[in-house]
């Protein structure tokens, strides 16, 4: 049996912390990037997240500030476990009530890949009876579940024997911003979106169009990363909050040095969409960031749309096809012409999981990345839009 990490609140109050960041398959290297900008150390890849270790003030920096982080673990405490039994014996030799109040609600998020372990919700079951008998025993009171909003969320991996039991620092997922008006069907993830702006190597010195922008994801994260607003600055909920060691005044200074860190204005960004109500809703979410008159998104339809710049660079997430009776090959294909007409000199990068509508572009791609939004496996597909890019017609 190895027990290779057990925090005790001490070591969460001074040590330096063994911290996971966890991301969308195909951002770990942007993250890592993000990561080392922001004071990391021994950064290490790892599937779908990132691996380092930083203090206090680094996890709550990291909380408010990696655009591409959806989560930011902890980890306290590992053992090794086959059968319910040893799990549950294993969970209860562990002292909780260093990191949960007995009046607190709490929650188990859960990723498990076990031989041993099969059903994943029976598992978090049993590490839940695990904590509450500890707590009866003790106190004779027990903390109640909130799977809702938990003061206290952990978080629970097995791989094949090897348990890892962490506290989520974010308490919820961070690509959830604050600026998001409810209401359109296809929004991009906000952190996909940061992540398709790095992964273009796009800053704010360069110009920037989507012509089918939606809600206006990317733009509004180009925003956010053009004037260095921190992703989180208007959310007040984190999971660290609720724990015994929060520092108020710690968090405060540094919410207080990344405000003082905000650039202003201008910015060369701009989009249009052809359905009135996804640009109404981007223009609520840039008006709740009181950005509404630096970012120009109009409703027009991309064949319309003259940019104002002679060079700069398209990212968009046009539809796929997925709803029935839409002709994408066509709509692909006049995007294509559109591009042809209307921005030569300009990089564009499409994200799309339709690799045939992709071919109506007639363009030959110079760069293309795997990824995926939500379960669709999608490509992220870069054309020079200069003279000689574009393919001879068939
Ligand atoms: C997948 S959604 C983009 C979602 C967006 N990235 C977001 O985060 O909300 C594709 C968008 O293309 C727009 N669209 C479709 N045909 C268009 C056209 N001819 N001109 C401009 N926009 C168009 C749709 O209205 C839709 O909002």
């Amino acid at each position: 049996m190895t027990k290779d990490i057990k925090l005790t609140l001490r070591t969460l109050k001074i040590n330096s912390l063994k911290i996971v960041v966890k991301t969308l398959h195909g951002l770990e290297e942007v993250l890592m990037k993000e990561v080392e900008l922001l004071g990391g150390q021994n950064i290490k890849k790892r599937k779908r997240a990132v691996e380092c270790e930083g203090k206090l003030p680094f996890l709550y920096e990291a909380n408010l500030n990696l655009r591409t982080a959806l989560r930011i673990l902890v980890p306290v405490y590992e053992f090794t476990a086959r059968n319910e039994t040893e799990l549950y014996d294993q969970v209860k030799s562990f002292d909780w009530s260093q990191f949960l109040d007995v009046r607190q609600t709490f929650a188990i998020d859960n990723t498990i890949f076990s031989e041993y372990f099969t059903h994943s919700k029976y598992t978090a079951l049993k590490m839940k009876d695990a904590i509450a008998d500890q707590f009866r025993e003790k106190f004779d009171l027990r903390p109640s579940i909130d799977v809702e909003k938990p003061d206290i969320l952990f978080n629970l991996h097995a791989y094949q024997d090897k348990f890892t039991i962490s506290l989520d620092s974010s308490g919820r997922l961070l690509n959830q911003r604050g600026y998001r008006e409810p209401g359109h069907q296809a929004p991009l993830n906000e952190v996909m979106a940061a992540g398709l702006l790095q992964l273009a190597g796009w800053n704010k010195n360069i110009p920037l169009v989507d012509p089918m922008c939606g809600t206006g994801t990317i733009i509004i994260e180009a925003v956010l990363m053009g004037l260095n607003i921190p992703p989180q600055i208007n959310q007040k909920e984190f999971g660290f909050k609720n724990w015994n060691n929060f520092q108020p005044m710690m968090w405060n200074r540094i919410r207080a040095e990344a405000q003082g860190k905000i650039r202003s204005a201008p910015l060369m960004i701009s989009g249009g969409d052809i359905d009135g109500h996804a640009v109404a809703l981007a223009k609520g979410a840039l008006k709740k960031l009181r950005m509404g008159r630096d970012v120009q998104i109009r409703q027009v339809a991309f064949e319309d749309f003259i940019p104002k710049f002679q060079t700069g660079m398209i990212i968009t997430n046009p539809p796929y096809g997925e709803r029935i009776g839409e002709d994408v090959d066509n709509l692909y294909k006049k995007l294509g012409d559109s591009f042809k007409n209307n921005f030569s000199g300009f990089d564009a990068w499409i994200l799309s999981s339709n690799v045939q509508a992709l071919k109506q572009l007639h363009l030959k791609p110079s760069e293309k990345m795997a990824l995926f939004n939500g379960a669709l496996q999608v490509q992220f597909c870069k054309y020079n839009l200069q003279e000689g890019a574009y393919l001879e017609e068939e």
